[in-house]
């Protein structure tokens, strides 16, 4: 069956993957309430439907640290993307590169920021600090070598929240013989993913940190070996440091409340993700597009604010674009395709976004996406 919606590709994941893989981009924390929250807080804000105006001209374009895009979307940084599909990372980034949209990388990806200079396009590199700062340091110096026109510093993972799937599925907090024969078995029975993956899409080590990783002692247990790994003593005062490290455009990717906002903007950040890592941290916070407004009432202006968290389509993107939010970046919905289809199906997934956002635009009297704001809302 076509995928007419952006979670049609969830189903076509489902099928695809191996159970535990499924669980983990699936999944949220504790008992998912944020996770919930992002898409019902969308779900109940409405577009307010004002008709007769001529929109045979629509602009979707934006212009946003330098570079220009086609549409106010982006692909979030979603770790081991790699294993979804075959060299997953590179797959994703040549579909945003042929949309003209921004991909970001993570620092837990399977492939490498090199290969994706290489493959597809300097992505904007997310970085997680490691308690080994030699590490981060190099790692910082490897996506500027490549290219990478944005360093991405994620704040809300000090530690990993607590995944509730992750643990019955096995992918973490459980090791042993009786374990791999449950992988093992899970895989055999996704034999187009053993094939894609599994068998051609090596090596599965995570690219960017694999020194890291060996020097620690090993990562079989991934979220384990994060909460172990990360450095939960970063403060604003440690952007300084960064900035020693990376002259471009810096944007903190986590930030969910307004003090902390302006916090980012006077350690010098030039852009914010308002996100709650797609409900998988700290679980029970608030949706990131209820948080929006107040954000843009701090900060908005005077430095660049996107959204992640709960964007499920066109319709979604323009009501954050209405409260604030420059562009809106999509995780689940690029991981659910990317496991359905690869390449071919995150085209897809952004062209039906695309598609859904002209026929917004068109409806509420909206131009230029450069002209949302609150008005395009039936308050
Ligand atoms: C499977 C998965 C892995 C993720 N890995 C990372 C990561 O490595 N770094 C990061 O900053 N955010 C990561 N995120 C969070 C996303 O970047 C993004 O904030 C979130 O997915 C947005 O919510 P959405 O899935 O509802 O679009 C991950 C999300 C998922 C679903």
């Amino acid at each position: 069956m076509p995928a007419a919606s952006v979670m049609d590709f969830r189903e076509q994941a489902r099928r695809r993957l191996p159970n535990i893989l499924f669980e983990y981009i699936d999944g949220g924390s504790y008992a998912e309430v944020t996770l919930r929250r992002n898409v019902a807080d969308f779900e109940a804000i409405a577009l307010r439907q004002l008709v007769m105006r001529d929109m045979s001209a629509l602009d979707t374009s934006i212009t946003t640290l330098g570079q220009t895009f086609t549409m106010p979307v982006g692909l979030s940084p979603v770790g081991m993307s790699g294993m979804y599909a075959r060299r997953g990372e590179v797959q994703a980034a040549r579909a945003a590169k042929a949309a003209g949209v921004p991909v970001c990388l993570s620092s837990l990806a399977i492939c490498p920021v090199e290969e994706l200079a290489r493959d597809a396009i300097p992505p904007w590199f997310q970085l997680y600090v490691l308690q080994d700062r030699g590490y981060t340091r190099d790692l910082v110096a490897r996506a500027k070598a490549a290219g990478s026109p944005v360093l991405i510093l994620t704040v809300d993972l000090p530690l990993p929240g607590a995944r509730y799937r992750d643990i019955r599925s096995g992918f973490t907090g459980t090791s042993g013989a009786l374990n791999a024969l449950r992988q093992a078995v899970d895989g055999l029975c996704h034999p187009a993913w053993m094939w894609d993956v599994w068998l051609r899409g090596r090596p599965h080590s995570l690219g960017n940190i694999e020194a890291a990783v060996k020097a620690s002692g090993g990562g079989d247990d991934y979220l384990g070996w994060i909460g172990r790994n990360f450095d939960r003593s970063v403060t604003w005062k440690d952007l300084d440091w960064l900035r020693g490290l990376w002259d471009g455009p810096i944007v903190i990717k986590g930030v969910l409340d307004p003090a902390d906002a302006r916090d980012a903007l006077s350690a010098g950040a030039q852009g914010l993700v308002v996100s709650n890592h797609g409900g998988r941290q700290l679980d029970g916070v608030s949706s990131t597009i209820s948080a929006l407004p107040r954000i843009a009432q701090a900060v908005g202006g005077e430095m660049e604010l996107y959204l992640d968290g709960g964007v499920r389509s066109g319709l979604d993107v323009l009501k954050a674009l209405a409260l604030g939010a420059k562009a809106c970046f999509v995780g689940r919905p690029m991981a659910y395709a990317l496991a359905s289809g690869g390449q071919k199906a995150v085209s897809q997934m952004l062209e039906i976004i695309r598609a859904e956002l002209l026929v917004a635009m068109t409806l509420t009297g909206c131009a230029r996406v450069a002209e949302a704001g609150p008005y395009l809302l039936d308050t």
